[in-house]
């Protein structure tokens, strides 16, 4: 089967790069999510981020609309009947993902693959929740998903090869680079990353040194992008600490163990830039250390 349609369940910060990258290819999307505010955002956003490429002159004005037009949005998940596959990027709890998955499998086609964009919860306990675990696959986007080049692709305990060989194609598609692991607690990209901005948390709580000296040091030191603690509030603290969690009870390991600090700013809904402070604030022209 073609595949030419796309659902992608979710417009927040992955869904809608994802609508984006899919569309951006030339794949017609159907974008939903649960109140019309949320997609209109979504689009929005998406609109913003190709605008980008228009004011570099890497994009003509057309282009964009071309990419904008071949995107639908819904508050339905009914409309993915049509669909040729679907991607889940919705918020990270199990019962929400578990119901998704179980609506995705009556609404979509007979053979439609359903990937997740979950960055921890376990593609094999998704695909059980399903009548079709043979085509459910993790389909892990980075953020910000237009600009980066990975795709972690995780196969699930029932995973078939027709699946997984699908997916590595239509990531090439995409432009992306796709790279293969086992479904395991946090996969890869978060067993490795986590536990490095936990580290630079629990340097920053016993006073090792300060937000912009933790960040320097590995940014400039390592050749990093953004600093540890930019980077968590890139990712969102809540997120960060779910992650974390889903690490120290899957491996049992208490060198997982989230920082108390953490914690702590995320009970104070300092989630980060989203929320506009985390371990800065970004009220300001820019961003100033918040602790
Ligand atoms: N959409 C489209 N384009 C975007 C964009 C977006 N949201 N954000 C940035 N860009 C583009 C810019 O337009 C610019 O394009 P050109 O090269 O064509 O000029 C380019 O990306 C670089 O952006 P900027 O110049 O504005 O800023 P920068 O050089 O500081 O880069 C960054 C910004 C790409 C975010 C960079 O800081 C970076 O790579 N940071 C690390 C990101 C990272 O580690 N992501 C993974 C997070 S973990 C995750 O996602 C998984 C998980 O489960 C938690």
């Amino acid at each position: 089967m073609a595949i030419q349609t796309i659902g992608v369940i979710g417009a927040g910060q992955m869904g809608n790069g994802i609508a984006h990258v899919f569309a951006l290819r030339g794949f017609n999307v159907v974008m939903q999510d649960i109140n019309s505010d949320f997609v209109a955002k979504g689009l929005a956003t998406i609109g913003k981020n190709l605008q980008r490429g228009v004011d570099k002159g890497k994009m003509k004005p057309e282009e964009k609309d071309a990419v904008l037009s071949r995107i639908l949005t819904t508050t339905s998940i009914e409309d993915f009947k049509n669909v040729d596959f679907a991607v889940e990027a919705a918020t990270e709890k199990w019962e929400i993902k578990q119901q998704l998955f179980q609506t995705l499998d009556r609404v979509c086609k007979p053979g439609v693959i359903l990937a997740s964009n979950t960055s921890s919860i376990s593609i094999t306990k998704l695909a059980a929740a399903t009548k079709r675990p043979e085509a459910i696959i993790g389909m892990h986007f980075m953020n910000p998903v237009p600009v980066m080049q990975l795709i972690e692709i995780i196969r699930g305990l029932a995973t078939s090869d027709a699946t997984f060989k699908t997916v590595m194609e239509l990531s090439a598609q995409l432009g992306k680079t796709p790279l293969a692991c086992n479904d395991s607690p946090g996969f890869i990209s978060n067993r490795v990353l986590l536990p490095m901005i936990n580290e630079a948390i629990y340097a920053l709580y016993e006073g090792v040194a300060g937000v912009e000296s933790i960040d320097g040091i590995m940014k400039l030191g390592m050749n990093h992008p953004m600093g540890p603690l930019t980077l968590a509030d890139f990712i969102g603290l809540d997120t960060c600490l779910f992650i974390l969690n889903v690490l120290h009870e899957g491996l049992g390991d208490p060198k997982y163990r989230p920082c108390p600090l953490l914690k702590k700013l995320v009970d104070a809904g300092w989630h980060g830039k989203k929320s506009g402070r985390g371990f800065y604030d970004y009220s300001g022209e820019k961003p100033a250390p918040a602790l």
